[in-house]
């Protein structure tokens, strides 16, 4: 049985980028055959960000709700909420003391953000250690992510196999799964989209919101008549992943052919957004209405998911001494 994990931080209402390069492959990799999948939502992690409560427990539900809207089956896997476990708080104390401060310190996630250190919490500095012990605390073989994700997965298993060298072979070192296609889906201005430079698109958000964020991709000043380059536009490469490949190769023709303005662009996007997500959409909406429905399934995924994480925590303190025989 292989197993796959993945988390997404609840620092916001997933977008279109974790929807693309996380969510939906993943979803895909649990329908394999001989796979069991845990998902969570990082609700730790998000404490390095989010210092509003009630603002956090909205995120946490909205996370969940994303991944319930487009069809995760928590029958046959797990949806958990991070905090409901700390016993990974526990083993991120084991890894953080395999851990060379370098390595840290040469994290992008922290280097990105070096020349603002005062604006740098510990959490932040430490989220690599606490993503990693994740990933190791339930012994998962594939990992689901985005690319920006590669040097965490990295992290995870120079850390997993730092321990097994020191105290023996005991954690499983897992592999990133990067989608080569949806792996960086920019954002309106061009960058990957992100949370932290509010350049996404909310694809669960209001009509009118939706197309505030769609009309707001840049784009050049090719006038409307002429032939224009779908693959060096942002609208373009957004729609691509949204429209069914029918629709998107007829406006691929008509951006090479001319005559077609970047403003008709972000309408064929706008409406393909809207028609792709309207069930998701829905069904995010109905989830929200009935909270109690959503934490329930994240208790009942928790409470499996404690099996895998006692028996990790309680072979790691044996190996490193901490239990007496
Ligand atoms: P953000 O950068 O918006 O804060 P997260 O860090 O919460 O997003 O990412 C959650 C998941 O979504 C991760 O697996 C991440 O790699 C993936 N992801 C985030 N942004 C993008 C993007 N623009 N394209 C593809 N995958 C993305
Ligand atoms: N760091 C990830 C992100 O920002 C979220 C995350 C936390 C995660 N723990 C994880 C992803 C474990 C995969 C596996 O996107």
């Amino acid at each position: 049985m292989r197993r796959i994990l993945t988390g997404i931080q609840s620092s916001g209402t997933p977008h279109l980028g974790n929807v693309l390069g996380a969510i939906l492959p993943a979803i895909k990799m649990s329908q394999e055959e001989g796979t069991q999948s845990l998902f969570f939502i990082a609700d730790f992690h998000a404490l390095t960000t989010v210092k509003d409560g009630t603002t956090l427990q909205k995120n946490i539900l909205h996370t969940a709700a994303t991944w319930l809207a487009f069809g995760f089956d928590t029958e046959t896997h797990l949806l958990y909420r991070q905090s409901d476990l700390p016993q990974v708080m526990e083993l991120c104390w084991h890894l953080s003391c395999l851990t060379p401060y370098p390595m840290l310190a040469n994290a992008h996630s922290f280097k990105d953000k070096k020349e603002q250190l005062h604006n740098v919490n510990a959490g932040l500095f430490f989220y690599p250690v606490l993503m990693a012990a994740d990933i190791l605390l339930y012994r998962a073989n594939e990992v689901p992510v985005g690319k920006d994700q590669q040097q965490h997965l990295e992290i995870t298993r120079d850390l997993g196999q730092a321990f097994n060298t020191k105290y023996g072979e005991t954690l499983v070192i897992p592999e990133a799964k990067i989608n080569a296609s949806t792996g960086i889906v920019p954002g309106t201005d061009g960058r990957k989209m992100s949370k932290s430079y509010g350049n996404f698109i909310n694809i669960f958000g209001s009509e009118k919101e939706i197309k505030q964020q769609v009309f707001g991709i840049q784009t050049d000043s090719t006038p409307l008549e002429a032939p224009k380059d779908p693959e060096t536009c942002n609208v373009f490469q957004i729609l691509k992943h949204v429209a069914p490949p029918s629709l998107s190769e007829g406006i691929h023709k008509k951006y090479r052919e001319g005559g077609y303005g970047y403003g008709h662009a972000k309408k064929d996007l706008l409406g393909a957004i809207l028609s792709t997500y309207q069930k998701e959409r829905d069904r995010f909406d109905e989830y929200l209405e009935t909270p109690e429905m959503v934490f329930q399934t994240l208790k009942k995924g928790a409470a499996k998911a404690k099996g895998i994480a006692d028996k990790t925590l309680e072979e790691v303190r044996q190996r490193t001494g901490l239990t007496f025989h």
